[in-house]
């Protein structure tokens, strides 16, 4: 099982990763940067970290990221700053969750078709 997650460098997403690699899962993150996140995360061969803005990222450059996933998750919350909360993008989750929900819907219909 591979579970896609979003918002992994937060405190939210952190202790899910986390529980989900001692689980024995492997786990893909999207995080805009790699310094918010635990050191022993780089060296875990259960984790694959792709570098990359979630709001840059649309329907089918997500379809490639879901592809091997069977679970997504999102811990994405506006930073607790001024900027976070009324600065852009004003509606990161919604936006975020709505890409993602399009993505393996996407992916899904592509691996349907693929059968017939
Ligand atoms: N129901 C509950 O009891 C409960 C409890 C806790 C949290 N929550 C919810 O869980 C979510 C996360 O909370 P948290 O405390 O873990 O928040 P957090 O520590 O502030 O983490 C927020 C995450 O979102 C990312 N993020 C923020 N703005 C972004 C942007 N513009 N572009 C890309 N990524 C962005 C952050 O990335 P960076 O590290 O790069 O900034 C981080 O990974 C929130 O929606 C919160 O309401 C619910």
């Amino acid at each position: 099982m591979k579970t896609l997650v979003v918002g992994a460098s937060g405190a939210t997403g952190k202790l899910f990763v986390e529980q989900l690699l001692s689980s024995g899962q492997q786990v893909k993150i999207i995080v805009r940067s790699t310094g918010n996140i635990p050191d022993n995360w780089n060296n875990d061969d259960r984790l694959a970290i792709i570098k990359r803005n979630i709001t840059e990222i649309g329907v089918d450059e997500m379809c490639k990221y879901v592809r091997d996933c069977t679970a997504v998750a999102s811990c994405l919350g506006h930073n607790l700053t001024w900027k976070g909360i009324f600065g852009k993008p004003r509606k990161l989750v919604t936006d975020t969750v709505r890409v993602l929900c399009e993505a393996v819907q996407k992916t899904l219909r592509k691996s349907e078709s693929n059968l017939f």
